[in-house]
């Protein structure tokens, strides 16, 4: 990526070893309606597509036939230069970091708690273990003060930076937002944007749905514009933003921005 956005708190380096995705003329349905239609998009290692459309167009629906929480009707994705419909969903997962605008946090457990359930419950690793990983997580994205607080006692932008550490614990090799923050208040909007683009700049690869053109313009390798379930235009920022082709583009940037 070209342009890395300034931390006012750096977090520790660690560095991620993002995958590359495809999506081959991938269409899925719910039940008689056809919701994606033949998509198709290569999506490069350590690089941040961000996907803009109306409301409607199929955005999360193409994050969830990426994770297979809703199985594709056709066509294939493969993470890594490999098929995912081999893998069995769970594994999948484990692979796939997704992050949604309502966080999900338990609200019983501590922040560390978390970030550590995943690691301990689903992936099998010692308590101590996951819980070490989980407290270097926390620092990553700015929380290791927070650690004992439970979400109640958090901003929505730290418990949506919790939520981004427990997706980051599994060591996933691929990041699905979707819409991370457009439940929280504009003013903690920026931290969350700021450790989107940190981790970018730190290898990952992102899939990033968003209302925030700003952040899309500034970090984004690749915008794909998204309408009625197709992609219907995908490039570099500079040229969907200030050369949009396509009049439903045109149309859509003249609303929003
Ligand atoms: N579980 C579901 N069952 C049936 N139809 C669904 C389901 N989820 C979404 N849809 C429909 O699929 C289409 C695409 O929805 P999707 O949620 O992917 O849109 P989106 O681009 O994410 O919109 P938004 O910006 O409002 O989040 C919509 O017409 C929606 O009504
Ligand atoms: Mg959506």
């Amino acid at each position: 990526m070209s342009v890395a956005m300034k931390l006012s708190e750096p977090p520790a380096a660690a560095s991620w070893k993002g995958s590359s995705l495809e999506l081959r003329d991938l269409s899925l349905a719910y039940g008689p309606i056809d919701v994606l239609r033949g998509v198709s998009l290569r999506i490069a290692p350590g690089t941040t597509t961000c996907i803009i459309g109306p409301s409607g167009s199929g955005k999360s629906t193409l994050l969830r036939g990426i994770n297979r929480l809703h199985e594709p009707k056709s066509g294939d994705v493969l993470l890594a230069g490999r098929s995912v419909l081999k893998d069995k969903p769970d594994a999948l997962r484990l692979r796939i970091g997704m992050v949604f605008q309502h966080f999900n946090l338990f609200p019983d457990h501590s922040a560390l708690e978390n970030v550590a359930l995943a690691p301990w419950k689903v992936k099998g690793l010692p308590k101590a273990q996951a819980m070490a990983i989980a407290r270097q997580r926390l620092d990553e994205v700015g929380l290791g003060q927070r650690a004992d607080h439970r979400p109640r006692d958090l901003s929505g932008g730290q418990q949506q930076r919790v939520a981004i550490a427990r997706a980051l614990a599994m060591d996933p090799e691929v990041m699905l937002f979707d819409e991370a923050t457009s439940a929280l208040d504009p003013e903690l909007v920026k931290g969350v944007l700021t450790l989107m683009a940190d981790l970018c700049r730190r290898g990952m690869t992102m899939v990033v749905v968003t209302h925030e053109m700003g952040f899309a313009r500034k970090v984004a390798d690749q915008v794909v514009f998204m309408d009625e379930g197709e992609i219907v235009e995908a490039g570099p920022p500079a040229q969907l933003f200030d050369a949009p082709q396509s009049p439903r583009l045109q149309r859509f940037l003249s609303e929003v921005l």
